[in-house]
């Protein structure tokens, strides 16, 4: 099996495909800057593997150190490229932090591989806003961002599209996540959120855990079934899982052309007030909340059609709302007791 390159390896999406990949039976070499995750996490991959991560620490936007880097690892046969900035809100306050970081990083990845290498993608549900029609397909137009965090992911696609478009030996899969949640089964990684959580999910688990307060649905007035938003929820062990089988698919002769885009989510949409229910009923935990205003920026609802994934990647989520729950609210209790 083939070595593969995972940037952003310790946060909360690298380090769960990390474990898929070992599973899988590739060798992976993680890098990370620890921007926006702990180096913890490496211990607790060796725990889950029984592997010591190969890692290194490093800055994606330095050119000259990615460039010496992947010259060091000529046994690279693919790369997973995680890192960015991921935070919608931040992004508004400090969009050029954003626009350095996520197109630097990026650029420097494919240069340095001389635009001849396997590359998956993580991209976002995001660039679609709020879709026309749903479930929304891959070829649903892109809609204008929202933030400029989801400008850089829909930049990104472009840049990526385009360099293909000039580069045959350069063979990328864009994977667009809905909304990743959860934690693996074992309770040892999960999402590590600095701050306040912004996302709904570690907000839940660290109000039931008492770290903060009642949790606040933003908006109940929205055109859907219970008036709260609706997303795609996508347990993150599932997630991990989708990208070791696109690795998969641009070492075999199927992908169509060099750069093809999939949808990663359910193909179910869930409410707010529905994640809380499936919470509480997963847990047994009683969760305190009440209803706010909307949210800034928030889209109505929105959930992806996966039958392209499924055809194309041979991929489908398995893990249910309320097993993504309940590995969320393991996780927060194996936190409590074993602070990062
Ligand atoms: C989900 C729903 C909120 C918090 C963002 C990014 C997306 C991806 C996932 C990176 C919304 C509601 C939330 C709260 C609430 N990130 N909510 N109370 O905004 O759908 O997606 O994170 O790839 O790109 O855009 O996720 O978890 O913030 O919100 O009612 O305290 O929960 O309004 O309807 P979102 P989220």
């Amino acid at each position: 099996m083939g070595k593969i390159l995972v940037t952003g390896g310790t946060g909360f999406i690298g380090s769960h495909t990390a474990v898929e990949l070992i599973n899988a039976g590739y060798e992976v070499l993680l890098v990370d800057d620890f921007s926006n995750s702990n180096p913890k996490i490496l211990t607790q991959l060796e725990t889950i593997t029984g592997q010591n991560p190969d890692f290194t620490e490093l800055d994606l936007c330095d050119e000259q150190k990615v460039t010496d880097f992947v010259a060091a690892h000529p046994d690279i046969t693919g790369v997973i490229h995680f890192a960015a900035f991921k935070a919608v809100g931040e992004s508004v306050n400090f969009p050029l932090k954003y626009y350095r970081n996520n197109f630097y990083s990026l650029i420097n990845v494919i240069t340095a591989f001389n635009s001849n290498v396997n590359l998956v993608f993580s991209s976002s549900c995001t660039v679609y806003g709020q879709p026309d029609q749903l479930p929304v397909t891959e070829d649903a137009a892109v809609k204008v961002a929202e933030s400029p965090y989801g400008n850089t992911k829909q930049i990104a696609e472009e840049i990526l599209r385009d360099t293909c478009a000039v580069s045959p030996d350069l063979k990328v899969i864009s994977l667009r996540y809905f909304n990743p949640v959860g934690a693996h089964n074992s309770a040892l990684i999960g999402e590590l959120p600095i701050g306040v959580p912004q996302n709904l999910v570690p907000f839940i688990t660290q109000s039931a855990i008492g770290k903060r307060g009642p949790i606040t649905v933003f908006g109940n007035d929205y055109n859907t079934p219970d008036g709260s938003a609706v997303r795609d929820y996508i347990h993150v062990v599932d997630l991990g899982k989708a990208h070791v089988a696109a690795i998969q698919r641009l070492e075999s002769a199927k992908a169509e052309g060099n750069y093809e885009v999939f949808n990663l989510g359910t193909g179910k949409g869930s409410s707010v007030l529905e994640i809380i229910q499936a919470f509480e009923s997963s847990t047994g935990e009683k969760l305190d909340y009440k209803i706010g205003p909307r949210r800034e920026g928030d889209v109505e609802q929105v959930w992806g059609d996966v039958t392209k994934s499924a055809e194309g990647l041979g991929w489908k989520a398995e893990l249910d709302v309320n097993e993504m729950m309940l590995s969320a609210w393991n996780w927060e209790k194996y936190l409590k007791d074993n602070p990062f």
